[in-house]
């Protein structure tokens, strides 16, 4: 069958406030993102998923949404995202939008309704309940980013259920005016062309209908554990009734054509958490459940091989997999395992089976920033000490001031490494990891192996994670050194290296001598 874009593509995150400055407000917009697409096409890629855009008060930058179907002024208005939607087809590239259905702004109206007293038809819309008799809340449950996950509000005498922020009010999924009205924000914008959506937190969206309070965590240590940990969400995540609920939402995606559902769902290692969420043939869940797994497991060859190959035997026949190496919530790659590593890191998403995911940035090398917790923006960072700032700094460009992101004062601080490391100098450097990330991407494109092909993993000596992955009688050996001292394998045959991370060969072996930090695809010719 042929492959839906969806699963033939790359698709790249753009983090809209750090992505391209067009009026000189210091803050990424749509109209910046438009004026880069020449190069978005140039790297590679299929498709882009923009982090939220719609108006908000930002107090978790965007994911608290005020109103699901307009942009949020600084980043443009809708014709300015019709004129980039329009830009993103013309190129042949998809566009995809973040939707946070799990919970709203309280500035969105129907919280502002809902709060306004008891018997205000919205007041159901969220999730309210009295005070325990000694005025504590409801129950023990925590919010994500520190503190009660209720919050007490004095007008109505009732508390609210907050997963994140005091400003981040849940949404009641068990009333089905809060479904219709998400489903129609859905609507709203695949109608005018959206390619699909990636859900936040989806598997967040239903509670427990008792609320009851979560066990305690047998493993969190007070003073050294992030407080958050402290109860088991047993009864606030993952709960039973979210699968009918994620089939409610995917109908509305099948009532447009070819439209992608991706999901964020827990951050885990076990592919069965994942794979969960694909659903049935009957009864369709998540396109793509994200598969965050890379970002958490050591960086060691063995561990990534036996979750590779853990996952792929977990897929449902039709599921389609996903490699995911950062995003605005993580570390940036090249942070945790070094740059030289982060070459092997690509060449091992961009060869898997499996539609992969590139964090904006992560082509040119890009590292956290040091951010001091007195500029801290992110309210994780300024409540948990956790801060997410560092890996949303402003794209680099060029090796004018700010990195060409901006003319004006960036929200962010950039990198001091940005005369170096941005655009313009590493697309004129051959082995720049840009240049890297662009061949690599171009390989994958033009080997269906690559992006179509069967995968099998192969023994391989320790510290190495050897694949090979076939199409139509074609078959490719993907060797990666996840150590810093040289390793050698024998081939099952002769081969031809047609890419190595160090970008300085092409030879053809049949003993295969990998350098230290290297990985290779070698094409096998028998
Ligand atoms: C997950 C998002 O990726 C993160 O940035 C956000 O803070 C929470 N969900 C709450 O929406």
């Amino acid at each position: 069958m042929a492959q839906a874009w969806w699963q033939r593509g790359v698709v790249y995150q753009i983090y809209p406030r750090s992505f391209m400055d067009s009026n000189g407000d210091g803050l990424g917009d749509l109209r910046g993102i438009a004026s880069k697409l020449d190069y978005l096409k140039w790297l590679g890629l299929d498709a882009l998923w923009l982090s939220p855009i719609f108006p908000s008060p930002m107090a978790d930058f965007g994911y608290d949404v005020s109103n699901y179907v307009d942009i949020y002024p600084p980043f443009g208005n809708l014709d300015d995202f019709d004129h980039l939607l329009a830009a993103v087809h013309q190129r042949d590239l998809k566009l995809i939008l973040d939707l946070v259905p799990n919970h709203t702004s309280n500035h969105h109206e129907w919280f502002i309704e809902s709060r306004s007293s008891r018997d205000n038809p919205k007041r159901d819309w969220y999730i309210w309940r009295d005070a325990q008799p000694d005025g504590s809340p409801p129950n023990n449950w925590l919010s994500y980013f520190g503190g009660p996950s209720w919050t007490w509000d004095e007008t109505t005498g009732q508390y609210y259920l907050h997963s994140f922020l005091a400003e981040q009010p849940d949404l009641n999924y068990r009333n089905p005016e809060v479904k219709k009205a998400i489903a129609d924000s859905i609507r709203f914008w695949l109608k005018r062309g959206v390619d699909g959506f990636r859900v936040d937190v989806i598997d967040r969206m239903i509670k427990d209908e008792q609320l009851r309070d979560n066990p305690l965590n047998p493993d969190w240590v007070e003073g050294r554990d992030n407080p958050t940990w402290k109860y088991l969400r047993v009864y606030s995540e993952n709960q039973p009734g979210v699968h009918d609920l994620i089939q409610e939402l995917r109908q509305v995606f099948e009532e447009f054509k070819d439209r992608v559902m991706i999901g964020e769902i827990a951050y885990s290692t076990d592919p069965t958490l994942i794979t969960g969420f694909y659903g049935t043939d009957e009864a369709p869940e998540i396109h793509l459940p994200f598969n965050f797994a890379l970002l958490m497991l050591p960086w060691q060859a063995e561990a990534v091989r036996s979750f590779v190959d853990l996952y792929e035997a977990s897929l449902p026949a039709d599921g389609w997999a996903n490699y995911v190496l950062g995003n605005h919530d993580q570390m940036r790659i090249g942070t945790r395992i070094g740059l030289e590593q982060a070459r092997v890191a690509a060449m091992l998403i961009l060869t898997l089976r499996g539609t992969p995911f590139i964090y904006y940035g992560e082509e040119l090398g890009l590292r956290d920033v040091d951010i001091p917790p007195h500029l801290y923006q992110d309210p994780q960072g300024i409540n948990l000490g956790i801060s997410r700032d560092p890996q949303r700094t402003p794209m680099h460009w060029d090796n004018s001031p700010n990195a060409g992101f901006t003319t004006g004062e960036p929200w962010l601080p950039l990198s001091p490494d940005y005369p170096v490391l941005n655009v313009v100098s590493e697309q004129a450097d051959p082995t720049s990891m840009l240049m890297f990330y662009h061949t690599l991407l171009g390989l994958r494109r033009y080997t269906p192996a690559l992006h179509a092909g069967s995968y099998r993993s192969v023994e391989s000596p320790e510290g190495t994670f050897v694949y090979v992955r076939e199409h139509a009688g074609k078959q490719y050996l993907i060797a990666l050194n996840f150590w810093n001292v040289g390793r050698a394998l024998t081939l099952p045959g002769r081969g031809k290296v047609i890419l190595s991370t160090h970008m300085d060969r092409g030879d053809a072996v049949a003993e295969l001598h990998l350098r230290a930090n290297e990985g290779v695809v070698v094409e096998l010719i028998g």
